[in-house]
């Protein structure tokens, strides 16, 4: 349930409300929808499906007001019936949401008794239902009266037929941004302003249940009890370059294949021969006595890996939890909380952060996107500079932010850290393995269950390389500590059951050798992942990718670029929607 957009001015708003859509397909892809006034009607139209199928299907070429929905289905299956927006009985107010409502149930039950009909499964179909259950003749009112019967988080916007002039919206923790112009000819609102910047660079986000009223160069917002507030807007940058994929195949190969630009941005300019140097990260920050790192899918894969850079260059004690979990875990005064995400719009990242700073902790941001929900809400934030990733599965993300949190480790430890610049080279001559990697894919392509194994550098590489296959191939790909195999995981492993071993972590080298030949006793077919200079690894991996010689601190970067395109080609093999896998979304946005 989760990007929403509405347009209402001079342009063409059913246009403007789908080029608004695309950019949120982020968000989610289950399915689209859009609603708009009509000659004095709601008109709408919803799909299951991506932006596309919508598109073929709209039965109007314009609308005097739109409001737009992508979902990431929660409650309800992914059908058109449960796509947004939903309108009330009389089909006289449409809506759409991001977030969920979790007094959705007894509000639901309340209006049948009072004779309302419902036709979806979906938490959202509620709120639409009491709107007009409340509405007198203003809809602002009516939106006011609900806000305070809802349980849980949400963004909204609501249109009514006689009213062609307005959209209103609300919001409580999840985001809303409202963009005008300054001539004052159109408003835009949206989950995420950078969908919206080159045109209305002034930029009001709701918060904790306040209300707006839009309408075309005049905004009217309202607190929390209903009374008229004041706010400056912020004024923001930032402009939209059409995404192309560059003549690669798909997304995910063209910013595999950016890495190793992409990790010279993350590092260009952040250091010189003798220390780090962070723009805008306050100093009192170097005091921290621990650092606890929270992310969620790759973003935590890289805490995992700051961690072990934190405490092996800075020797400052530092832990990753899962965003989702941090919650639970008791963190100490005096810890520096850095939360990592991509799109910083990820709901169970932003739910820490807000809980960490209620705790009191001061709170530092990785993100890659420039005015996102993370940037807003932390003490300080350092940008990966990645450019726009598009492919739902994350790569060039993850290398940038291992580069920026060995800079980190680096400047804690008020260390040089020339060594890395080595490494836009390396992924180079990675990158020249992409047709060998090719054919061992087909080769594995038919198994339908992997172990991946590492140690130490290489454990949570590990993990995030069975991520990578999981998310875009469907196949069950299981990252484990190499140690840990033989304390059960190590049952499954038959001829069927090929293991791809990540072997590039010198201090465990022997270790892992010997970890190879307890899964090759068993009968498995190997993959290994090797520097250069381990032969020993031939004797008994049936094939190998051979990877540039680096110390072990570096070695997750060249790793996870071979294990990014094993992963690649494996889904290519299998025919699989690689930019946009099934049940996924770029940013989960619901908690
Ligand atoms: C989603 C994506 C993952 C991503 C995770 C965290 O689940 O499918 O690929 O790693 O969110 O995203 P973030 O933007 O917070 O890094």
């Amino acid at each position: 349930m989760c990007g929403i957009f509405g347009y209402i001015g001079t342009k063409d708003s059913l246009q403007v409300c789908l080029n608004g859509l695309q950019l949120l397909e982020y968000r989610g892809y289950d399915s689209t929808g859009i609603a708009g006034v009509e000659n004095g009607q709601i008109a709408y139209c919803k799909e299951a499906g991506k932006l596309h199928v919508l598109q073929q299907k709209l039965p109007f070429q314009k609308l005097d007001v739109a409001i737009g929905h992508t979902r990431w289905a929660t409650h309800g299956k992914v059908s058109s019936n449960n796509a947004h927006p939903h309108l009330d009985e009389k089909c006289d107010i449409a809506l759409v949401h991001n977030g969920i409502i979790e007094n959705y149930d007894v509000l639901r039950s309340d209006l049948q008794m009072h004779g309302v009909r419902f036709v979806s499964e979906t938490d959202s179909e509620v709120i639409v239902q009491l709107i007009a259950h409340h509405y007198k003749g203003e809809l602002v009112e009516a939106v006011q009266k609900v806000l305070p019967l809802l349980k849980g988080h949400f963004a909204i916007a609501v249109i009514h037929k006689d009213f062609p002039d307005r959209i209103v919206a609300a919001a409580r923790e999840c985001p809303l941004a409202i963009g005008y112009d300054d001539a004052g000819t159109e408003a835009v609102i949206s989950s995420d302003p950078n969908a919206f910047l080159s045109s209305t660079p002034n930029v009001l986000f709701l918060r904790k249940d306040e209300v707006a009223l839009i309408q075309k160069g005049k905004i009217s917002l309202f607190n929390s009890q209903n009374l008229p507030l004041c706010k400056q807007p912020e004024r923001l940058e930032g402009h939209h370059t059409p995404p192309s994929k560059g003549g690669f195949a798909h997304y995910m190969l063209k910013e595999i294949f950016e890495q190793s630009a992409t990790v010279q941005k993350a590092i260009f300019g952040r250091m010189d021969e003798k220390e780090v140097l962070f723009e805008a990260l306050p100093e009192t920050f170097r005091n921290a006595k621990r650092v606890w790192f929270i992310g969620c899918g790759t973003s935590a894969h890289a805490g995992m890996i700051g961690s072990l850079f934190l405490e092996d260059i800075a020797q400052i004690p530092s832990h990753t939890e899962i965003a989702s979990e941090a919650r639970f875990r008791i963190v100490p005064e005096e810890t520096l909380v850095i939360a990592i995400s991509q799109s910083g719009e990820t709901a169970d990242t932003i739910a820490a952060v807000r809980e960490f700073k209620s705790r009191g902790l001061k709170v530092l941001g990785i993100c890659n996107v420039k005015n996102s929900t993370l940037t807003r809400e932390t003490d300080g934030c350092i940008f990966l500079k990645a450019g726009p990733e598009m492919s739902v599965c994350s790569t060039k993300a993850f290398t940038s932010q291992i580069a920026v949190l060995y800079l980190l480790a680096k400047f804690f430890a008020r260390q040089s850290a020339e060594e890395i610049k080595t490494i836009p080279a390396q992924i180079q001559e990675v990158l020249k393995l992409a047709p060998l990697i090719q054919q061992i894919a087909k080769k594995y392509s038919h198994f339908r269950n992997f172990f991946f194994m590492g140690r130490h550098y290489m454990y949570p590489t590990c993990l995030e390389a069975a991520l990578k296959l999981k998310e875009i191939s469907y196949v069950n790909a299981n990252g484990y500590p190499a140690g840990e195999l033989k304390h059960g995981p190590i049952a499954l492993i038959d001829t069927h059951f090929p293991v791809v071993a990540f072997c590039a972590n010198k201090q465990t080298e022997e270790k892992i050798l010997s970890n190879l030949q307890e899964v090759k006793a068993r009968g498995a077919p190997i993959i290994a992942l090797a520097p250069k200079e381990l032969s020993a690894v031939s004797a008994v991996a049936d094939d190998v990718i051979w990877l540039p010689s680096t110390s072990d601190k570096l070695a997750p970067f060249t790793s996870t670029v071979a294990g990014q395109l094993l992963a690649y080609y494996i889904a290519l093999s299998l025919g699989c929607d690689i930019d946009q896998p099934r049940n996924l979304a770029k940013s989960v946005t619901v908690e």
